[in-house]
C-alpha cells in the first residue's frame, strides 16, 4: 500500500501556485452537458475526483481531450445517455452535479445514489425537494434515483432549508430553461457557485444574483452555446498551505487564488496569532509568536469553511490554551481528531463541538487519512511531529490535492510517497 511519510522538523517556506478549485472544476465539467458542442476549461486541477468526472461524462457520450494537464477540451455533442452509473458514482458524491444538466438537456435522468467522503450522511432530500418545485418527479429503486419532467420545469421559488453548495447548483443547472423565473432562496454563496453562474451565462443563461442568499433564474428558450472558460483558484488548497505556513513558522506565499475567498479564514488566522499579507491572487502567512487558542465554528460561506476545520484544528492542537471547534455543516466531520490524538493531541469530541487543549508538540506515528482534509491535516501535523509520521490512505488525499508531496518537498519538507506492506494483508 501507499503511504505518505513525513520527518518532522522541516518546515516549510517559500512560494507554492494552487490548482483550479476541485469543488468548481467538478461542476463547471457537469454543466458543459448542457451545451452541445466543444467547451474547453483551462486551470483544471490534475486530481483523482477530476479523473471520475471525466469517467462520468465519457460514459454519457461526451470526448474528452487533455490538451496539456490542466485544460480539458470536452466535447459534449454526442452525449446520448442520461444514466450514470453505480460504479461511478459510488467513487464520488459530486457525481450527482450531473442531475441538473441532464434535467436540463433532456427532460429525464438516472443518477445512482451517492458514495464519496465519509464524513455524515450527506443527503440530497434539498436537491429533490427543490426539482419538485420545479415539475420534476422523483422515483427511487435499486439505489437509483429516476428524474423525469414530462412536462418541462416551470420556474419556482425554492427556499432551501440550509444553504447546501450541492442543491444550489443542481437548482441553478436544472432551471436554466425552465419556463418563466425559478428563485432559489437561502442559495449557497460559495466562489465555486459564482464561477458555475458566470459560465453557464457565458453559455447564454440569464442567472442573477450568485453569490448573495437570492439567486434568480430567468429561463430561456436557446439551447447554451459551449464556451472558454478558466477554473477559479482552490481557495482551500491554498488555506491549507497557509495553515501549514502557521504551523511551521516560516512564511510561505501561495499564488493562483483569491484571498478574499478566504476571508473569515484569514481573520481567523490573524486572531489565532499568525500574520498575514494579502496580495492580489496571492497571500503570504507565517508565525512570530505562539498559536492563540481561539473558538470556531463551521458555516456555510462567507463563514468559516468546513473545509478548512481539520487543518484549524492541527494549529488549534498546539495553541496556548483551550478552545471549542463547532462543526455546523456535517455531522461526522471530526474522525481526523482521533487520528491526531494518536499523535499527542488532547481533543475530546461532544456531538458537534470538539474541545481542544493546546499540548506542547506532538509525537509522528502511524496515522490513516479519514477523508480528504483531514489527510492534509495528519501531514501538516508531521510536518512539526517529533520523528516520522506515516499516513496511510492517501487516496483520499489525492481526491484533491494535485502534485501535494512535490509541492510541500519544494517547500523544504521531508516528504516522500512510500509503498510499505499491508500490515493487514500481512497478519
Ligand atoms: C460541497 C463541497 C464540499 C464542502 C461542502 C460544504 C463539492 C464537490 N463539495 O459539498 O467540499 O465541504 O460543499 O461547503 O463541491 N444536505 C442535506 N440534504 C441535501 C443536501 C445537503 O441534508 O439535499 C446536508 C449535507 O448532508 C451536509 C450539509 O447539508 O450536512 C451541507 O451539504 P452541501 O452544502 O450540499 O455540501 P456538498 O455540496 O455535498
Amino acid at each position: 500500500m501507499e503511504v505518505i511519510r513525513v520527518e518532522g522538523g522541516y518546515p516549510v517556506e517559500g512560494e507554492v501556485t494552487v490548482e483550479g478549485a476541485k469543488n468548481s472544476a467538478l461542476k463547471l465539467m457537469a454543466a458543459t452537458i448542457m451545451a452541445p458542442g466543444v467547451t474547453t476549461l483551462t486551470n483544471v486541477p490534475n486530481i483523482s475526483d477530476v479523473h471520475v468526472m471525466g469517467k462520468v461524462l465519457k460514459y454519457l457520450g461526451a470526448k474528452i481531450d487533455v490538451t496539456n494537464e490542466h485544460e480539458l477540451v470536452i466535447d459534449t455533442s454526442q452525449v446520448t445517455k442520461w444514466e450514470t452509473p453505480y460504479h461511478l458514482v459510488a467513487q464520488m458524491r459530486a457525481s450527482t452535479a450531473v442531475l441538473g444538466p441532464l434535467l436540463s438537456r433532456f427532460g429525464k435522468a438516472v443518477v445512482a445514489m451517492p458514495g464519496g467522503c465519509n464524513i455524515g450522511a450527506r443527503k440530497i432530500d434539498m436537491h429533490i425537494l427543490g426539482l419538485e418545485a420545479l415539475g420534476v418527479n422523483f422515483q427511487i429503486d435499486h439505489g437509483n434515483i429516476h428524474a423525469t419532467s414530462p412536462n418541462g420545469l416551470k420556474g419556482n421559488t425554492v427556499t432551501l432549508e440550509f444553504a447546501s453548495v450541492g442543491a444550489t447548483e443542481n437548482l441553478m443547472m436544472a432551471s436554466v430553461h425552465a419556463d418563466g423565473i425559478t428563485t432559489i432562496d437561502n442559495a449557497a454563496r460559495e466562489p465555486e457557485i459564482v464561477d458555475l453562474a458566470n459560465m453557464l451565462n457565458e453559455m447564454g443563461a440569464k442567472i442573477r444574483g450568485a453569490g448573495s442568499p437570492v439567486i434568480e433564474v430567468e429561463g430561456v428558450k436557446e439551447e447554451l452555446h459551449p464556451v472558454m472558460h478558466r477554473v477559479v483558484g482552490d481557495r482551500i488548497e491554498a488555506g491549507t498551505f497557509l495553515a501549514m505556513a502557521g504551523i511551521c513558522g516560516r512564511p510561505v506565499t501561495v499564488k493562483g487564488f483569491e484571498p478574499v475567498h478566504l476571508g473569515l479564514v484569514l481573520k481567523k488566522f490573524e486572531t489565532m496569532g499568525l500574520s498575514v499579507d494579502r496580495g492580489a491572487h496571492q497571500c503570504t502567512a507565517w508565525r512570530e509568536g505562539p498559536i492563540r487558542s481561539i473558538d470556531i465554528q463551521t458555516l456555510p460561506f462567507p463563514g468559516f469553511p468546513t473545509d478548512m476545520q481539520a487543518q484549524t484544528m492541527c494549529l488549534l492542537a498546539l495553541g496556548d490554551g483551550s478552545c471549542v471547534i463547532t462543526e455546523n455543516v456535517f455531522e461526522n466531520r471530526f474522525m481526523f481528531a482521533s487520528e491526531l490524538q494518536r499523535m499527542g493531541a488532547d481533543i475530546r469530541i461532544e456531538g458537534h463541538h470538539a474541545i481542544v487543549h493546546g499540548v506542547p508538540g506532538f509525537s509522528g506515528a502511524e496515522v490513516k487519512a479519514p477523508d480528504l482534509r483531514g489527510g492534509a491535516a495528519l501531514v501538516m501535523a508531521g510536518l512539526v511531529a517529533d520523528g516520522y509520521t506515516t499516513v496511510s490512505q492517501t487516496h483520499h488525499i489525492d481526491r484533491g490535492y494535485e502534485r501535494f508531496v512535490p509541492k510541500l518537498r519544494s517547500l523544504g519538507a521531508h516528504v516522500e510517497r512510500l509503498e510499505v506492506p499491508d500490515p493487514e494483508e500481512e497478519s
